[in-house]
C-alpha cells in the first residue's frame, strides 16, 4: 500500500495523471479516400471493429475516409513517413513501386471479379503482396471493389470513336494513359477526390469508375452516359508501413493480421452486392443514362485498347500477363 502510494505522489509530483500511467493504446491509422458507402469504406470500419475487439485497450483505430486526412498522392507519401499506418490505395496507383502491378490495369484482361480473385490468391498473386517490400510497403490483403465503367457529358457512348478527343480524368496509372491514348482521347492523372468538381466544370469529358464509386461520388449527377463496358478493375492492396509493422509487439501484429483477415472476407464478400445496389439506384435517380453493349460494341472496345497490352508487357512480364489470363474461365 505504501509502495503505491508512493508511487502514485511521485508521479503527481511528476505531473503524470493516474490515467496516464495505465499503459496507453497504440493508435492506428487507416486512411483512405472514398466514401465509407463502398466496398473499402465498409472493409476499413471493420478492420477497426475486429482490432479493437481483439486488442482491447492495446490499440486504438482511426479511420479516415473520403481523403480527410490525406488524398491520393498523399498517402503513400505519409505511410512511409509513418503519419499513417494502413492505406488501401487502387491497384492502379502502385506503378512506381513495381511494374508487375500493371497487370491489373490491362484492359480487358480479367473477365470478372471472380477470376480477379482467383489470380490474387495464387502463388503470383500472392508473391505481389511482397513486391515492394524494398520499398519499405508490406502489402497485407487485396480488397475488391469492381469492374469499371465508362462515363461521359456526351449522348453518344456506345463504339470508342464516340470518346475521340474527349479529356478523360485517370488516376495516376501509366497503363490507364496509355488506354485512353489507343482510343484518341485525353487522358488527365487527377487525384480521386478532384474528379467531381473537374466533370462538373468541365475540366474533363468523362472518367471511368465502379458502380459504388460513381454513385457516392454523385459522378452520375454530372455525366450523361455510363457506358456498361466492365473493360476493367478497381481493386486495392492494402498496405502498410513494413519496418513499423515489424516493430510491433508480437500480440499486437497478430491480432492486427486477424483483423485484417475478417475485415478482407466481409469487405470482399460485400464488393459485388454494393455495386449493384449503387448501379440500381443510379439507374434510378433517372440522371445519367446507362447504356448498355451489344457484343460487338464490346468487341470494337476490346479491339481498340488491345495495342495497351504490347507496350507494358516487358515491364510487366508475359509470364505474368498468361499467368493471369488463366483465371478466366
Ligand atoms: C479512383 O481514384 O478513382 C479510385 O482509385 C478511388 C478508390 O480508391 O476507389
Amino acid at each position: 500500500m505504501k509502495l503505491v502510494a508512493a508511487i502514485l505522489s511521485g508521479a503527481v509530483a511528476l505531473g503524470l495523471s493516474a490515467s496516464a500511467l495505465a499503459q496507453s493504446p497504440i493508435v492506428v491509422k487507416f486512411s483512405h479516400v472514398v466514401a465509407e458507402s463502398t466496398p473499402k469504406g465498409q472493409g476499413a470500419l471493420k478492420f477497426k471493429e475486429v482490432a479493437e475487439k481483439l486488442l482491447p485497450g492495446k490499440v486504438e483505430v482511426q479511420v479516415f475516409p473520403s481523403s480527410q486526412l490525406f488524398g491520393d498522392g498523399k498517402e503513400m507519401e505519409a505511410l512511409l513517413l509513418g503519419d499513417v499506418h494502413f492505406i488501401a490505395p487502387s491497384l492502379s496507383k502502385f506503378d512506381r513501386y513495381t511494374k508487375k502491378i500493371q497487370v491489373f490495369d490491362l484492359p480487358f484482361l480479367f473477365q470478372d471479379l471472380a477470376a480477379v480473385d482467383s489470380f490474387q490468391q495464387s502463388a503470383d498473386g500472392k508473391a505481389l503482396l511482397d513486391a515492394m517490400k524494398n520499398r519499405n510497403l508490406q502489402g497485407l490483403a487485396y480488397w475488391h471493389n469492381g469492374m469499371k465503367q465508362l462515363s461521359t457529358n456526351k449522348d453518344q457512348l456506345t463504339r470508342p470513336e464516340h470518346v475521340k478527343g474527349l479529356k478523360f480524368r485517370i488516376q495516376a496509372s501509366d497503363v490507364l494513359e496509355a488506354q485512353f491514348r489507343a482510343l484518341d482521347a485525353n487522358p488527365q492523372k487527377m487525384a480521386f477526390a478532384e474528379v467531381y468538381q473537374a466533370l462538373q466544370t468541365g475540366v474533363v469529358d468523362g472518367q471511368e469508375n465502379t458502380w459504388s464509386n460513381i454513385h457516392s461520388q454523385k459522378f452520375h449527377e454530372v455525366q450523361k452516359t455510363i457506358a456498361n463496358t466492365n473493360h476493367g478493375i478497381i481493386d486495392y492492396m492494402v498496405v502498410t508501413n513494413a519496418k513499423w509493422w515489424d516493430g510491433l509487439p508480437a500480440d499486437v501484429r497478430d491480432g492486427l493480421k486477424k483483423a485484417m483477415d475478417e475485415a478482407t472476407t466481409h469487405a470482399n464478400k460485400l464488393a459485388a452486392e454494393l455495386n449493384e445496389r449503387d448501379r440500381k439506384r443510379i439507374e434510378e435517380a433517372g440522371k445519367a443514362k446507362i447504356q448498355p453493349l451489344t457484343k460487338d460494341d464490346l468487341a470494337a472496345w476490346q479491339k481498340a485498347m488491345a495495342p495497351v497490352w504490347k507496350k507494358f508487357e516487358g515491364g510487366i512480364g508475359a509470364d505474368l500477363i498468361q499467368a493471369a489470363l488463366k483465371h478466366n474461365k
